[in-house]
């Protein structure tokens, strides 16, 4: 988790600094800093709080051309001003930021204080400026120095570090996110583009394994033994609005509102003469492929279960698995194995390990992810993109939705490729109304229907969410937006799983929402009465034609479509509730408490 960035170039560092990390909260939020240096020596402003509250104590900005910054969602040690980034060695000529986990910080920890070193906080991090300062006491230069304290530490990183009296940014990467931003006069490193977007979209994808040495008018990527890395440069197709929250609240009402788009993006180029066509996955790509895996977590994991009961329909044997669960859950792994990791930032830390374990027992593997570049993309051995474009609010929505329509998409890929498969027989009709689902977004857009069902159920003890077919997991996906941004109880079913238990907790102030897919909601009507005859309000998310229209109290309506997409349209109307019942409880929206959006740590 964190987020860090690093400027060089001319003019002042600060405010760049400070607005690359406003873009970066995403990351975390509960403590941020900077550090900048201007020849006579470092100078260090942090704070608990978020990036606003150290704007709000910086007077004046402090002055020089060269600094990095932080912002942080804890690990090791409460969200303080003393554990804040950047940290710093004895002398306060060192200074570091650093997204990851130092495994080893305990035993250097010992070592350096054995050695006279003083520490301040409870962090892994600062271990780093300290080795930094002891190897520099006999290495021939910073950049050997950093070189060795890099060696030395073990677990994962993306670091940023300056040093007093050096026009210089030195900076490494292991398991963490890093790339380098190129504008004509300056340089950026940041844990994602977001941060330098409004200076620059050329790029470079930092991996694992790289140093690099930022100085005002060269740049250099080594191995940690110094020699030269080749590394190309990318341009990002990301638009800097695209980052911006525009004239909306609240970026996940942005997000929301932006999901026509986005899904239009996902779609282009992907329906061609009636086939399904991926650029990276030519005709064949999954032949000799037996099992598919899905490994995802949270709400990745909603679309990759959406995804899955896809490829079940479709005769492929399927599993979905929760990524942290991947080593007890996985059944049988080999090279007839397709292992798809659902990750819209790439980035997520149980899904990274989950998919290389199956790698390492021989599976083949596939990211779909929404971050070109991510450590996903890169690490398996073929990627889609979702292209939904960049999501700040940390509850997930544009990129649910864009998941959810590639991996329908993917399921048609791979049943022409994978032997026994059957495509849908109704694949032409299923991909014509594909076509249709950005306007059909657009006409729930257009209602108000779930900000007055928030208005009217504020007050409720409990929401229960229950679906089942494809609607089981929208029912999950919706309870999960719904807990996140409001903080109120909110469960999710399989619809015939209610009486199994969860009823004892029904009351009349605990609303019932059931969500129809346009498919057969007979059994979710049958579950939906039993709860209504114990008082609860039942809430119907589906088609006008729904039979749980018959019964329910007040019904938000979905517009016609294919049953394989009805699902997702019927997740916006959750989104929407979820978004209003949050904004009249005044909770901070994009940024819920004790969440980020990127998981980075297992
Ligand atoms: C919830 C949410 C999370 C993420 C999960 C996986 O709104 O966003 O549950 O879905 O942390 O993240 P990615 O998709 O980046 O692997």
């Amino acid at each position: 988790m964190c987020g860090i960035i690093a400027r060089i170039g001319q003019g002042e560092a600060a405010d760049t600094l400070l607005s690359g990390l406003e873009n970066l909260e995403y990351r975390g939020y509960d403590s941020a800093g900077i550090a900048v240096q201007n020849g006579s020596g470092v100078k260090v402003h942090k704070t608990a709080g978020e990036v606003s509250d150290l704007k709000s104590t910086l007077e004046t900005r402090p002055h020089g051309n060269v600094g990095i910054g932080h912002t942080r969602w804890s690990t090791h040690g409460p969200p303080t001003d003393e554990n804040a980034h950047p940290h710093t060695d004895m002398a306060g000529d060192v200074a570091v930021v650093h997204n990851g986990i130092i495994d080893n910080y305990d035993e250097l920890r010992t070592e350096l204080t054995a050695k006279g070193h003083e520490f301040e906080s409870d962090t892994d991090t600062e271990v780093i400026p300290h080795l930094i300062d002891e190897y520099l006491r006999s290495a021939t230069d910073t950049e050997q120095a950093v070189r060795q304290a890099v060696e030395t530490l073990e677990g994962s990183y993306a670091l940023a570090a300056i040093v007093d009296g050096e026009e210089r940014v030195y900076a490494a990467r292991k398991g963490s996110p890093l790339v380098l931003g190129l504008d004509d006069e300056e340089w950026f490193l940041a844990s994602d583009v977001p941060a330098f977007l409004d200076h620059t979209d050329q790029v470079i994808y930092l991996e694992d394994g790289d140093l690099v040495v930022l100085e005002p008018d060269t740049y250099r990527i080594m191995d940690l033994q110094g020699n030269t890395r080749e590394r190309s440069i990318d341009t990002v197709d990301w638009d800097p609005e695209d980052a911006g929250k525009g004239a909306y609240d609240h970026y996940m009402l942005k997000e929301i509102h932006s999901q026509p788009t986005a899904l239009s993006n996902t779609i282009e180029g992907r329906i061609q003469d009636g086939e399904v066509t991926f650029e990276a996955l030519p005709a064949g790509t999954f032949e000799g492929i037996e099992t598919v895996q899905f490994v995802a977590c949270g709400t990745s994991y909603h679309a990759a279960m959406y995804g899955g009961q896809l490829l079940r329909a479709a005769d492929i044997r399927t599993e979905v698995v929760r990524a942290s669960e991947y080593e007890s859950a996985s059944g049988p792994v080999d090279e007839t194995t397709l292992v798809v990791a659902v990750t819209q930032s790439g980035e997520t830390a149980d899904t990274l390990d989950a998919l290389r374990t199956g790698a390492d027992h021989g599976a083949r593997t596939l990211a779909v992810t929404n971050v070109v570049g991510s450590t996903a993309a890169r690490e398996a051995d073929e990627a889609v993109y979702i292209r939904a474009g960049p999501e700040v609010g940390v509850a997930a929505t544009k990129t649910y939705s864009s998941q959810a329509v590639s991996l329908a998409l993917l399921t048609q890929r791979l049943a022409d490729d994978v032997a026994h498969a059957t495509p849908a027989d109704d694949r032409a009709e299923m991909l014509d109304t594909l076509a249709d689902l950005p306007d059909h977004l657009e006409q729930i857009l257009e209602q108000n229907a779930a900000e007055t069902l928030a208005q009217e159920t504020i007050d409720s003890e409990s929401y229960f969410f229950i679906g089942n077919g494809l609607g089981h997991s929208v029912a999950l996906e919706g309870a999960l937006k719904f807990k996140e941004i409001t903080y109120e109880h909110a469960e999710g079913f399989a619809s015939g799983q209610l009486k199994h238990g969860p009823l004892a907790l029904v009351t009349e102030n605990s609303p019932v929402i059931a969500v129809s897919t346009g498919g057969d909601d007979e059994k979710t009507k049958t579950n939906a009465l039993e709860a209504q005859s114990r008082g609860a309000p039942i809430v119907a998310i589906g088609p006008d034609d729904t039979p749980l229209t018959d019964i329910a109290d007040t019904h938000l309506s979905i517009p016609e479509t294919h049953p394989v997409w009805g699902g997702l349209l019927a997740n916006v109307q959750l989104q929407l509730f979820a978004y209003h019942a949050a904004k009249q409880l005044d909770r901070p929206i994009d940024k819920p408490r004790n969440l980020a959006k990127s998981v980075t740590v297992e």
